[in-house]
């Protein structure tokens, strides 16, 4: 089959396009023929390891010290069809169309890749027929990510919430989703992607290259910062009293202060890693299939022309999400 091969830590030149073997699934997998997969920030980050260090290290024991050993394909999101299934396999049957992550696992941009029906890491999911492959694909990794961080935060109708980095694979999500549980939304990004964010129905929009929200005085009931750039005193002082904020990416030090100020206000800060569960997938597909929530996509590649996605994705110009396809394209 063809596939991406993560030759070495770097730049997207290090993505090259290769024939490998194609898995064989074990009792418990089910082999995908994926047609559609994304490349998100987080890929890049994780391509040429521009990771903070405590995740770095980690990383590298994980994936490989000196370059990529363990996990060779990159990618954590597809959608796809079972090709074939292990004797082992209950839920799913072959010809099923499905999409979900391979989490830790990476792996999906090639042709086809075996998962376990239930992974450990990630979840896979059957594809509602209103849905694209593509649209799929983009679902697994921002739409869980903001689901998870905006239980947290318990949402009532009429909350003020401000998403920062609104704009992203996250950001375009959560913006969504904090409107269904009844929020006021203030999405926060940069000047080029206000009128989709316009577009996705964000209340107020805010262009961080020309105000500083921290800074307004305004103040809201829960700030979800996808992004991790905001002075972590600053998204404090913006946070109504019994207010939550969520750090979606948190540096070390912003950790410790988490936990000292939900020891000693009435302010909750909450950090941590999404997991990715199947019924978060299946919710996520309902409201997509209700309209309540719409997938943005920015760019299409091939997967011959991973490279350049990465190159797009890294210009910070993505809005929403950059889709890969493979193969030919299989939806209308
Ligand atoms: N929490 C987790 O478990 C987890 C897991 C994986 C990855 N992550 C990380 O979470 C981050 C967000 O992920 P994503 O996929 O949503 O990234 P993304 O698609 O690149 O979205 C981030 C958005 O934030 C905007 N932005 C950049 N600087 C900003 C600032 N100072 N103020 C406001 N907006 C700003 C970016 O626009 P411009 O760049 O054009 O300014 C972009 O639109 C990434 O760094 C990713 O690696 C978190």
């Amino acid at each position: 089959m063809k596939a991406i091969v993560w030759t070495r830590y770097g730049p997207p030149e290090v993505l090259q396009l290769r024939e490998v073997p194609t898995p064989t699934p074990q009792d418990h997998e089910v082999l995908i023929k994926i047609h559609a997969t994304t490349v998100t920030a987080g890929d890049c980050e994780m391509r040429n390891l521009s990771l903070p260090l405590w995740i770095r290290l980690p990383m590298r024991i994980w994936i490989g010290l000196l370059k990529p050993r363990g996990t060779t394909i990159p990618g954590t999101e597809l959608a796809g069809e079972i090709e074939a299934a292990g004797k082992d396999v209950q839920r799913l049957r072959v010809g099923d169309p499905v999409f979900g992550s391979s989490g830790l696992k990476f792996g999906t941009c090639a042709e086809y890749m075996c998962l376990p029906e239930d992974p450990d890491e990630g979840a896979l999911a059957i594809l509602p027929s209103s849905m694209t492959f593509e649209e799929a694909a983009t679902v697994p990794f921002g739409g869980t990510e903001a689901l998870h961080f905006l239980r947290k935060a318990n949402i009532q109708p009429g909350h003020k919430v401000l998403i920062n980095g609104a704009g992203g694979s996250i950001g375009t999500f959560a913006v969504q989703l904090a409107q269904y549980y009844g929020a006021e939304v203030t999405g926060v990004d940069t000047t080029a992607k206000l009128d989709m964010l316009r577009a996705i129905g964000t209340d107020h929009i805010i262009d961080y290259t020309q105000e500083d929200f921290a800074a307004s005085g305004a103040t809201y009931d829960v700030i979800f910062d996808t992004v991790g750039k905001r002075s972590f005193s600053r998204c404090l002082r913006a946070l109504k009293p019994g207010g939550c904020l969520l750090l979606g990416n948190p540096r070390p030090a912003h950790m410790l202060r988490a936990l000292w100020a939900s020891a000693t206000s009435s302010k909750r800060v909450i950090f941590e890693m999404a997991s990715k569960k199947l019924d978060d997938l299946l919710f996520l597909t309902e409201l997509v299939e209700a309209g309540t929530l719409t997938t943005v996509i920015d760019r299409r590649y091939p997967l011959e022309q991973i490279a350049d996605a990465h190159r797009y994705v890294e210009t910070g110009q993505k809005q929403g999400h950059v889709v890969i396809t493979v193969g030919p394209r299989a939806d209308p």
